[in-house]
């Protein structure tokens, strides 16, 4: 009998939460993965819109190793410098805020949860309901899964904290009813600029402005989740400032650490209620991942990588629009600069996943009939060209694809 597969492997050790793609990646270098039988591809996921500057970008290694040498962890009882100059650079690069460091998306929206709740007990007579989209992805935590409101996750773990109300998208006069019920008040409405993970849905500028204004008449915060959409990734440096609706808490994550698990939510004068003893985490601003993210802050802020997104996330949305010509099913693209959604006109995006995959690139179908696109900000003109000849590719071989 031959020795297991790492996926028999994985099987036995790992519980097993995640649907693998089969490949498994041993390197990267800027857009590129390389596989374990030696094949390289052009990375569309970039973990999941993490991989900002691409993969092993060389100063956020070398300022991750530079501080690995000279101090790893301390916990949070400690002063240490990179995290109190990330939180510096973060609310200057967003609005006058303080920062609470955290590891993920998750327990940033946590936090956010947590200012809101004593923000009502101090402000709002202990009012605590919190509105959230249909459509939303705020994690997988218990308190995340209820503001995610989607039975698909949460389901299975019942009873989940309560507190949380879900409202259509698109719609302020639903959240208006909301925010005016007085059987039950809410503090706070909670919102990704662009949901994604239910298929790239963007939130209209105008919308956001709703919001912000429906939250300063009903006194209520407004949470914004830039988890998946901030660091440049929508073509700003962060969503909300496409619409000028600033928020009183914002949660990042993700490209924020640069492939180190890094987070934050970044609490505006307004909300800022967390006092000593409130909050913690023994890893949250880990002084190596804080390096890293200084590091992603400076390469972003220096190359102005925003503009980089807008331009090529335009490009892609054009070339693979013009797939269409050679009647390939392409509906729509959606989304902003580079965090695209293409929507497919039959459920093939699992066959085009797999298909694009034999085709030398990575992308991410979400649901039935869209891939999503979050390769790193910094992917050239020819990679962009070469992965949408991919897709084309790809789609040409899905089966039920309409031909001319
Ligand atoms: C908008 C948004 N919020 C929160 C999360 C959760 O982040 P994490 O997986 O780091 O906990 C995600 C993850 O996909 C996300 O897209």
């Amino acid at each position: 009998m031959g020795s297991p597969t790492l996926a028999e492997r994985e099987a036995a050790a790992l519980c097993g939460t995640y649907r693998r793609v089969p490949v498994t990646l041993v390197r990267g270098d800027g857009c590129f993965v390389e596989t374990a039988d030696g094949r390289r591809l052009l990375d569309l996921v970039g973990g999941i819109a993490v991989n900002l500057l691409g993969h092993c970008q060389a100063e956020v290694v070398a300022a991750a190793t530079a501080q690995m040498g000279r101090l790893m962890h301390t916990s949070n009882l400690y002063y240490t410098e990179p995290q109190v100059e990330l939180a510096e650079r973060l609310a200057a690069s967003a609005f006058p805020s303080r920062a609470f460091l955290c590891n993920s998306g998750a327990e940033a929206n946590e936090a956010a949860i947590k200012v809101a709740r004593k923000w009502g007990q101090l402000h709002r007579q202990g009012a605590y309901t919190i509105l959230t989209l249909e459509g939303a992805f705020h994690g997988r935590t218990l308190a995340t899964l209820a503001a995610t409101g989607n039975a698909h996750y949460s389901d299975p773990f019942r009873p989940l904290p309560n507190g949380f109300r879900q409202v259509p998208r698109d719609d302020l006069g639903a959240v208006e009813l909301a925010l005016a019920d007085p059987g039950r008040p809410a503090v706070a409405v909670m919102a990704e600029p662009i949901q994604g993970e239910s298929g790239v849905h963007l939130l209209e500028d105008s919308y956001l402005r709703g919001l912000r204004e429906l939250c300063d008449q009903h006194q209520a915060l407004l949470i914004l989740d830039e988890v998946q959409t901030g660091m440049g990734r929508t073509g700003r440096m962060w969503a909300y400032q496409h619409s000028g609706a600033v928020p009183d808490v914002m949660t990042v994550a993700k490209g924020v650490g640069g492939g180190l698990p890094l987070g934050a939510a970044l609490v505006g004068k307004r909300a800022d209620v967390f006092e000593a003893g409130d909050h913690g985490s023994t890893f949250g601003g880990n002084p190596v991942a804080a390096a890293a993210g200084l590091a992603v802050l400076r390469v972003v802020e220096r190359d102005h990588l925003w503009q980089r997104a807008a331009v090529a996330g335009d490009q892609f949305k054009e070339a693979i629009l013009s797939l269409r010509q050679e009647g390939h099913p392409v509906v729509e693209t959606r989304g902003r600069g580079l965090l695209l959604g293409v929507g497919l006109a039959s459920p093939i995006a699992a066959e085009l996943g797999r298909l694009a995959l034999d085709e030398g690139i990575l992308v991410n179908p979400i649901g039935d009939s869209t891939i999503r696109l979050a390769p790193p900000l910094t992917i050239s003109d020819g990679e962009i060209e070469m992965a949408v000849a991919a897709i084309g590719r790809a789609l040409g071989r899905a089966s039920g694809a309409s031909r001319p």
